[in-house]
């Protein structure tokens, strides 16, 4: 007897991937990394979660890889096994009958990119001719609850890890968009070159990471505050301490966030006025981890003069709206072309 898998949405996202198992909801929500031994072989180790728990007791012959960057696939095989991992873990191994799937791929990618997800999503166990890719600030609008299907403009943008997409959605397809490498990973190597330059300092990914849920802010606080980084003098070598305030953190991100900014304003530029005017009306809706740096709506919304509404759950809105089209199969018809690449534009 075939055991029928469930429909499922995948975020394969740069920092993070989630999957959603249809009427169940999101189950799997894990970073996008690897831990693979230093040798030759670079055998797997760990994957996700476990992964990331095995890099905090850290062995010494073990290496991190993280397979996504920039919202797209860079390391291919590794990005199978963890897809593959990920999909097994959700839906079960037993299962004898593929999964269809509903996955989320940035705006804009080229032809040999999303053969790539594709590639990748067969072998994860993806039934062929049953993978549906949804570009992400579409299915993060439809998880933050935004009308998609109406005849209203609606404006997203998705601040992930890797990348930034900004876009105006109405009747079921996105009207303008914008993609930019930009997003809290490149929050974090900013504040790496800030400390770098002014204190000769080197820091590691994780800590310029808790420097900026720490103290970030796209706005100068009003009360300065401080803390204490750790790194490695970059003239001696040997471990030292410095102290950082937050208005040093605030200029080290201020390029990154004219840079979000700057995608918001060109979308806007671009956006028909009738659509404009809802916008207009119904504000910006951010969602993404990186939209969660501290006051980065409220100084969207100043530079602009809009409203800037941050989602309730910023991090799960473009699994939840894979998700939501996995629990309603029928609305992949109505989603239109340009959001929704079908197997036939492939070539
Ligand atoms: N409170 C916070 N303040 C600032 N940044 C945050 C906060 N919480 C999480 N982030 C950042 O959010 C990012 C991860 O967000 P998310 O999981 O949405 O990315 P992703 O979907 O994996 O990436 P992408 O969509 O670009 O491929 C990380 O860079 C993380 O540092
Ligand atoms: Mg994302």
């Amino acid at each position: 007897m075939a055991i029928v898998a469930p429909d499922i949405g995948i975020d394969l996202g740069t920092a993070n991937t989630q999957v959603y198992v249809k009427k169940k909801g999101i189950v799997i929500n894990e970073p996008s990394l690897l831990v693979v031994d230093r040798g030759g072989r670079h055998a797997v180790r760990a994957i996700g979660e476990e992964a990331r728990v095995m890099l905090g007791r850290t062995a010494a012959d073990v290496v991190a890889v993280r397979p996504m960057a920039d919202g797209m696939i860079r390391d291919f095989d590794m990005t199978q096994y963890m897809l593959q991992y990920f999909v097994r873990k959700a839906i079960g191994v037993s299962r004898l009958v593929k999964p269809r799937a509903i996955m989320t791929i940035p705006c804009r990618v080229s032809p040999i990119e999303r053969r790539a997800v594709r590639k990748a999503a067969m072998y994860a166990g993806i039934r062929e001719n049953q993978l549906h890719l949804v570009e992400k600030p579409f299915a993060a609008a439809i998880g933050s609850g935004l009308p998609v299907f109406e005849p209203v403009g609606s404006m997203v943008v998705d601040i992930g890890g890797g990348t930034t997409e900004a876009a105006v959605i109405s009747l079921g397809g996105i009207v303008v968009s914008r993609s930019i490498r930009i997003g809290g990973i490149k929050m974090d190597e900013a504040i790496v070159a800030y400390i770098k330059r002014e204190f000769n300092m080197l820091i590691g990914d994780r800590t310029a990471e808790d420097v900026k849920t720490a103290l970030g802010s796209a706005l100068p606080l009003k009360e300065e505050r401080r803390v204490l980084v750790r790194g490695r003098d970059m003239i001696t070598n040997l471990p030292q301490t410095a102290e950082i305030s937050s208005t040093q953190v605030y200029e080290a991100l201020k390029s990154p966030c004219q840079a979000i900014l700057a995608a918001i304003q060109h979308v806007l530029e671009r956006t028909p006025p009738e659509l404009a005017g809802d916008v207009m009306k119904s504000g910006i809706h951010l969602t993404g981890g990186g939209s969660q740096l501290f006051a980065l709506d409220q100084y969207i919304a100043s530079e602009l003069d809009m409203p800037v509404l941050l989602a309730r759950d910023p991090m799960s809105c473009a699994a939840l709206g894979a998700g939501h089209l996995a629990d309603n199969i029928e609305l992949l018809h109505r989603i239109g072309k340009s959001s929704f690449l079908r197997e036939e534009d492939e070539e």
